[in-house]
């Protein structure tokens, strides 16, 4: 072909989530893989009306090219949100993004160079470490217990751009970061002037108790703070924020306004009609009860089902369950078997930037029904032990 790639497009990679997905949508595959929100979720009927009413006040700047930051109204909404978790933010800090996906890339995109250091939690969210590979970074794995990245391991990223954390039910590993973990960690890159990219699309789909303060509430300087609608309205929607210190943000907006221009003016005004009087406060919980149902299904089947020598904590919040199997069995291996039984799930491996564990596994709990996760344990559990006989 007459077309030379560029190094940064060389290190793309599909996404091995929409590979396994494409085999996992064939018909009567329970697939626990993906991490696509209960369709039962999304508020259609107050989408429909709140459509209605948009179209009908205000067509024409609904339709019409907008202003690169979003919505002014949606961004004071956010700042407002964000203010009554303990953060302090200024609407003239929020960026809206066309998904929160979007915000990783432009983080990247004005943070980092060829060579750059980036700092990821071990095991880490698959599509972050997409969105910052084309920048050509070298990345640092920092070791983790069940509690979150580790704050003495900060030192081997000593002058890395950032440490990229997901504090709340992480992706893929379930895990909720303590209120003290968050001091320390905070405190230890503040120390070592480490700044840090915080990702927070769960945090609202905690089932017993809300998670602790953002990260950023401990240095609003150094944190660049990524939420979504996705997870609590629609992920069709395309529809995120970044709130970034006041000195970032010219350069965020330049990235965005080279990116699209700006995110769906039709969308965010859609958005901001169906939540501006409080809408999320009565739909959240929905979800919340939902999900929690679902992954009390799960447990029960983990625990009825899967053979000795797994192990797996019980996420108290968000969409996944992450498993760790017996140290020699190669997830990756057991997928192919696992789909011919009938299931499918995500391999470890995808989520860490090296040194994968290849004996662990993501199955997330919010996609299918409380009886088909049954089924889909059950035959989970027998390929295992049909792999190791
Ligand atoms: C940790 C994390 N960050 C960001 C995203 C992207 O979300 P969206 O672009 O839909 O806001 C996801 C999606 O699954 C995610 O799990």
């Amino acid at each position: 072909m007459p077309f030379q790639q560029a190094r940064r497009a060389e290190r793309m990679n599909p996404s091995i989530i929409r590979e396994i997905l494409k085999v996992t949508e064939r018909p009567g595959v329970i697939s626990l893989a993906g991490g696509l929100p209960s369709p039962e979720t999304f508020p259609v009927e107050a989408m429909r009306a709140a459509a209605e009413r948009v179209l009908r006040d205000s067509p024409r700047e609904a339709l019409q090219y907008a202003a690169s930051e979003g919505y002014g109204p949606l961004r004071e909404w956010v700042a407002g949100e964000l203010t009554a978790q303990g953060l302090r933010v200024d609407a003239a800090q929020v960026l809206i993004t066309t998904g929160s996906q979007q915000g990783l890339d432009l983080v990247g995109k004005i943070l980092i160079d060829a060579g750059s250091r980036v700092a990821v939690e071990s095991p880490t969210y698959l599509g972050a470490l997409q969105a910052f590979n084309p920048y050509e970074p070298e990345f640092v794995s920092i070791a983790c217990d069940d509690d979150g990245p580790l704050p003495q391991a900060l030192d081997a990223a000593k002058g890395a751009r950032f440490l990229y954390a997901l504090p709340n039910f992480q992706n893929p590993s379930g895990r909720c970061m303590s209120a003290p973990r968050r001091d320390a960690l905070m405190a230890k890159a503040q120390a070592i002037g480490l700044p840090v990219v915080e990702d927070n699309p769960y945090g609202d789909l905690w089932f017993d108790a809300p998670p602790p303060a953002p990260l950023a509430s401990r240095w609003h300087e150094g944190t660049v703070y990524l939420g979504s609608f996705s997870k609590v309205l629609a992920p069709g929607l395309r529809l995120g924020y970044v709130v970034a210190p006041k000195p970032l943000y010219p350069k965020l907006l330049q990235a965005k306004q080279a990116a699209d221009l700006h995110s769906p003016s039709f969308n965010q005004r859609l958005v901001h009609e169906v939540i501006r009087n409080g809408f999320l406060r009565e739909h959240v919980p929905t979800i919340r009860e939902r999900y929690k149902m679902q992954r009390d299904a799960m447990r029960v089947a983990l625990e009825k089902h899967m053979p000795p020598g797994c192990r797996w904590n019980v996420p108290v919040g968000g969409m996944f369950f992450w498993i760790e199997l017996p140290e020699q069995v190669d997830a990756m291996a057991l997928l192919p078997q696992a789909v011919e039984r009938g299931m499918a799930f995500v391999p470890g491996a995808a989520f860490y930037a090296d040194r994968p564990l290849r004996n662990t596994l993501r199955l997330s709990f919010v996609t299918v029904p409380a009886p088909s996760i049954g089924e889909g344990i059950a035959a989970l559990a027998q390929t295992l032990k049909e792999h190791q006989r």
